[in-house]
Formats: C-alpha cells, structure tokens, sequence
C-alpha cells in the first residue's frame, strides 16, 4: 500500500472540526477507496485545547497557520479559516509554494486571489482544490473544471446564497414581511447577527465570480458584478409574482453576450413551472447551459458542516489518488496565464423579460399612458395588470403591474423614468428581472 497522505487542517470550526470527525470515524473506509491512508498529521485553530468532538491529541499543534504551511511534513494544506486577506493568504502561499497542495472551502480568498494562486499553484506543480468554495456540497466545480470540457458554456446560474433563499421561500409559504422572515432565519443559525454580506448578495457575488472564470475562461473579476440584494423585496412583489406564475428568487447570473460577459446577482423572477423555482429553503442549485451536454441542473446542501466537509473530503481523495509526479488540473481550468482579461457587458444592454410593479394615484387617463410610454421604448407587454380594484368613491392608490416581452434594459429604465417623470407614481417603481431555463 502506498504511503499514508499527511494532511495538515487549518480551522476547526464547523468545516474544520465535521471533516476531522469524518476523517476519523471512515478511515478505513476511505483507506480502501484512497488505496492509501488520510492521515490528520498537523492542526491550527485560533483556540488551542477547545473541545472539537474528535480527538486530534495525535496531530501536532501549531499556533499560526502560516507556520504550519511552512514547517509541518504534510502533503496537504487544508485552509477552513475563512477570510480573504490572511493568516488564510499568507498561510495558502506558503503551502503552495513549497509544493504542497491545498484544499480550501475559502470564496472569498478565491474571489479575491484566485489568479495569484492558481499561478502560483502551477509553477509548483501542485493542486488547488475548492469544490466545498461555491454551493457546498454540489459538485459545480468539478463539472465545470472537468466534466464539461470541450462544452461551450452560454449560461450558468443558480441560488447559492441558502440565508436569501430560506427568507424568499418563508416569505411566500407563510406571507410574512422581509423583516419576519430575517429574524427567524437569525434565531435559526441560517443568517449571521450582521446579515448584510448574504442579503445584499455579496457571498453570490463571491460565488459567481469564481464560476464565471471557469464557465468563459476569463480572468476573476468579483468587483465587476452588477448587484443587487433582497432587502427591498416587499410581500407584494411576491404575491404578485405568484399571480403571474413566477417565484422570486436570488440568482447569480454569468452569461456570455455580444458585449462581453453579464455578471449579475439580483432577485428575479423564475417561471413557477421550472425546476429551480421549486428550490426552496437553505437549498442551493446551479444550472450551467452548454453545446454539447445541453442544460445541467444541479440541486443539494449549499452550507453546513457535513455537506460542506463532503466536498473538501471529495478534494483530498482527488489528491489521495492522484499519481505523484502527474500532471495536474489546472486551478482555473485552464492555465492561469491562458486566462482573458474580463470584458464586462453593460447592464444596461442586457435583453431579457422585466416585471415592473407600479402604486399609481387613482385617477383617470394613468393607465394609457403607462402603455404609452411602453410603445414609445419599443416595449411589448407580456401582460398588464391593475389589482386592488378600488371603489367608485375611493382614492387609494392602484397597482399596476406589467410583464414585458423580452426587451432592453436600456428602453426599461427610460421608460420608467419617463412615467415616474409624469408625476402620478406612489412611492418608488419595482423592477425586477425575468431569468427563464433554457427548458422549463
Ligand atoms: N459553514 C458552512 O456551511 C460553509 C459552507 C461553505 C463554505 N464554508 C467556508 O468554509 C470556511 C470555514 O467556515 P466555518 O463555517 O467552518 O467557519 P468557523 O466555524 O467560523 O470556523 C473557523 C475556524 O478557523 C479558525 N480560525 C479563525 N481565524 C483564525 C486565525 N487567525 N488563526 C487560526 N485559526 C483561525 C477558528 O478557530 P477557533 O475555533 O479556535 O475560533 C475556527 O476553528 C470559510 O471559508 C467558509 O466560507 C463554510
């Protein structure tokens, strides 16, 4: 039998300490698969002696993770810290460039270095792994880095944010406000005290980046993304939505286009019909749409220790089995220097189905000149609804809603403008975009 793969694991927090466990408790099993033992040679975390469930009194312990990449005989640097700057950074390079491996479960590190490492990676001959990195358990990684080679990809989106999807499903099942829906999901463990990274959408963001450069081959660009979050999604657009036959859900979107490549993370309305809109809950699900393969659907845990700690696992067999000496996966899948430069694509020329709520004063002549408007931007309208018909004698305001056909966003905004410019809106327009599958 080969020699035991020495494994050095930085974090023993809920990642760090699930993996150690089922380390421990599936060796031999995982001996057999491997054909060689994992062996937890080394351990960091910034608590030494804390109770993890697991007895690593075997393993040596280091108080810095960078010394640990350094000094400690391991085959494999194992980063569950967190974070994008260091000790994770400092602590990855230093692994890396003495030819160690890594694995890492670290988006925000990749969103941020992830060319630098990958490099870097490269020139030493060794692997980066990081399929627990985006939607957890699910596999995008590995299918985009290695299974759809040769593919074409046009599309790849999905919900990779578990907090913003658990608060839009609860908001629809029980009607409650975004505020409710927030609290509960805090007093469940699904969002953090300060929420704001998940539900302005900025962990998508993260996520998206890292998929993008494996999907069209051009270089991380986590700051170049359109986003928008869930934090002015009202109990009316959901309803209104329902009505339509869509669900509103948090998406990241990267879609190549005549203008370079779309990022964007914004809510969206999916058809009712579709499989991703029955995604509901802390689930995550990524869709990639390609030449050959055509459209892959993905649906499974995107958080929590277990789910998480599958897909690092998942990296060190990949690296337990793999022949020394062989080459490598390119990080990125493709050579770090191979990578484009990110050419982004105006949001404003981005052509797809838009819904628009309007709160319009009660009176006569509104109605057509919102369709006025339409026409004059070369809109056509899906549908046009007027809910909460109010009585003669009544002067609440009305709601109109509109579905157009696929369209520009450039003609949307100039549209809306022009009819918030007529001076009979309540309160803020809500536009929200319309994502359909290539199949339903
Ligand atoms: N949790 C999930 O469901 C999930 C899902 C996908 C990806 N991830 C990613 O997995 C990684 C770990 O997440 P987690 O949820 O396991 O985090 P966590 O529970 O907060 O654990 C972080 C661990 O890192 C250690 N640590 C933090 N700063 C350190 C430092 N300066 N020096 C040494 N050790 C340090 C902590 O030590 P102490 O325990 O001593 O405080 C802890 O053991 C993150 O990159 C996260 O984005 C997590």
């Amino acid at each position: 039998m080969a020699d035991a793969l020495k494994i050095g694991i930085a974090g023993l927090g809920t990642v760090g300490a699930s993996l150690a466990k089922i380390l421990v408790e599936r060796r031999d099993m995982l001996t057999t698969t491997c054909g060689r033992p994992i062996e937890i040679v080394a351990v960091t975390a910034r608590t030494k002696g804390r109770d993890r469930g697991v007895d690593l009194s075997a393993a040596e312990w280091f108080d810095d993770p960078a010394a640990m990449a350094r000094d400690a005989t391991i085959d494999v640097f194992v980063e569950l810290m967190g974070g994008a700057g260091d000790p994770a950074l400092a602590a990855v390079k230093a692994a890396l460039s003495r030819g160690v491996h890594v694995v890492t479960a670290n988006k925000a590190l990749l969103a941020a270095h992830g060319v630098e490492l990958a490099a870097i990676a490269e020139k030493n001959g060794c692997i980066l792994n990081y399929e627990a990195a985006v939607a957890g358990g699910i596999p995008v990684i590995k299918a985009l880095r290695e299974s759809l080679t040769g593919n074409t990809i046009s599309r790849v989106y999905g919900i990779m944010n578990g907090t913003c999807n658990y608060i839009l499903t609860k908001m629809e099942k029980e009607g409650l406000s975004f505020e409710a829906c927030l609290k509960e999901a805090q007093r469940l463990g699904y969002a953090e005290a300060d929420p704001a990274f998940d539900i302005e959408g900025n962990d998508t963001a993260h996520k998206l980046s890292i998929l993008t450069t494996l999907a069209f081959g051009t270089k991380i660009a986590a700051d170049d993304i359109y986003l928008e979050g869930i934090t002015n999604i009202s109990i009316d657009d959901i309803r209104a939505a329902a009505d339509l036959g869509y669900r509103i859900k948090l998406l990241g979107v990267a879609q190549r286009t005549d203008t370079g490549v779309e990022q964007r993370v914004h809510p969206t309305m999916v058809p009712l019909d579709s499989v991703i809109a029955q995604v509901d809950g802390v689930t995550n699900a990524v869709a990639i749409e390609s030449d050959i393969l055509g459209e892959l659907l993905m649906v499974g845990p995107g958080a929590g220790g277990n789910a998480t700690a599958s897909a690092v696992l998942g990296d060190i067999a990949d690296i337990a089995k793999s022949r020394p000496g062989a080459q490598t996966v390119p990080a990125l899948g493709r050579p770090a220097a191979a990578l484009a430069p990110y050419k982004r694509a105006q949001i404003r020329k981005h052509h797809g189905g838009y819904f628009i709520r309007l709160s319009v004063e009660d009176r006569t002549g509104v109605f057509a000149s919102i369709a006025k408007h339409m026409a004059e931007n070369g809109i056509s309208l899906e549908s046009i609804v007027q809910r909460a018909q109010s009585t003669a004698e009544s002067t609440d305001p009305k709601t109109i809603i509109l579905v157009t056909h696929a369209t520009m966003e450039d003609s949307v905004r100039k549209a809306v403008a022009s009819i918030k410019a007529e001076g009979y809106l309540v309160g803020e327009p809500q536009v929200i975009r319309i994502e359909r599958p290539k199949t339903a």
